[in-house]
């Protein structure tokens, strides 16, 4: 049974500019235990996806289609029975935790209330509680730490409080935006282990926004790629890094930093990524792409069904195969 389920969603913003699609036609489910990445460069539209789905885009922003939770559509629920689901039903680690941590109270005090908001616990029961969820993303001596403020804690320690404080009503919905971008490699490595653990203790599903295709890899079940505000590719995880179809995939992917390849070859899509306010009018990857042809700088290219496979799609005008047999070919003699 899926958990939620996200149908054409498209988050616009009202600038001077005009209007700045950042996210269209965005559709996937979730079921209870999954983990579903969303890929893509810098401005690309994840965050604006995620933040859609909790009800906090910026004024100037609003969002249509359907984010069903329990067949409740988030979208258009009334903030009292939204305020109900989210930080409780549906919580959300932010891509910066200073963000969500409020610098002027202890950590103790912004974690206790969250439990006697949404559980009616009294403060000692929520003590306790906060600090067994401390020690379970491993904070050293969390009944002391808990009475600290934010600015005491280290980076990946603030990390860790968020992620605290996110599972402390035991969610059914995780929504982690780039968890772990701001720490160092071996910090990141145990986060998501300990997100993986919490997953299977809790049974959680997880929404993962990342750049590194190496998490996603490791973690996801299904990956959305999105570039321009679109999604490029999206399936199984193992289907679509087995078989990728969509060249701004294959770019990332080539751009991953591998062992059996020398630092040289490390290769990154050239280009910026768009402007979102003057996206071409065809394919938004179109000024970026190896394969580029006359219809993709014409129209845009429906995600449509990669042949012979379930669930795994594409938006692109080239030929699968040509795409595939060019790759192949830079691989091996490249
Ligand atoms: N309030 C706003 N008004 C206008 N445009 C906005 C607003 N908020 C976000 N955008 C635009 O929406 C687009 C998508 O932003 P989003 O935050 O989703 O990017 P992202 O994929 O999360 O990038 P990053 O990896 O840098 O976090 C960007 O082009 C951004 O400039
Ligand atoms: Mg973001």
């Amino acid at each position: 049974m899926n958990l939620l389920e996200v149908k054409d969603l498209a988050v616009s913003f009202a600038t001077q500019d005009g209007t700045v699609y950042a996210v269209n036609g965005l559709s996937f489910a979730l079921a209870k235990g999954q983990t579903l990445g969303i890929v893509g460069e810098s401005g690309s539209g994840k965050s604006q996806t995620v933040l859609a789905l909790m009800g906090l885009l910026a004024r100037n922003g609003s969002a249509t289609g359907q984010a069903l939770y329990h067949g409740q559509n988030l979208l258009t629920l009334p903030a009292k029975a939204l305020n109900q689901i989210r930080g409780n039903r549906v919580a959300m680690i932010f891509q910066d935790p200073m963000t969500s941590l409020n610098p002027y109270l202890t950590v103790e005090r912004q974690m206790t209330e969250v439990l006697q908001l949404h559980k009616g616990q009294d403060r000692t029961a929520a003590r306790a509680a906060c600090v067994r969820m401390l020690d379970a993303v491993r904070i050293p001596e969390a009944a002391k730490r808990i009475d600290m403020y934010p600015h005491e804690f280290s980076g990946g320690m603030r990390q860790r409080v968020m992620i605290a404080m996110a599972l402390l009503c035991e969610p059914e919905v995780l929504i982690a935006d780039e968890p772990t971008t701001a720490l160092d490699v071996t910090v990141q490595a145990q986060m998501l282990l300990l997100l993986r653990d919490l997953q299977k203790d809790f049974g959680t599903a997880i929404v993962l926004i990342t750049h590194d295709l190496g998490v996603v890899a490791g973690l996801c079940d299904q990956v959305v790629v999105m570039y321009g505000g679109r999604v490029m590719e999206q399936g199984n995880a193992q289907q679509l890094f087995k078989s990728a179809s969509h060249p701004y995939t294959l770019g990332l992917l080539k751009a991953v930093p591998r062992m059996d390849r020398d630092e040289d070859s490390l290769l990154a899509i050239p280009g910026a990524p768009p402007n979102m306010a003057r996206l071409p009018k065809g394919c938004p990857f179109s000024e970026r792409c190896a394969f580029v042809d006359a219809p993709c700088h014409d129209r845009l290219a429906l995600l449509q069904s990669v042949p012979g496979t379930t669930g795994h799609l594409r938006a692109c005008h080239r030929d699968l195969a040509a795409v595939q047999g060019q790759v192949a070919s830079e691989l091996t003699h490249g």
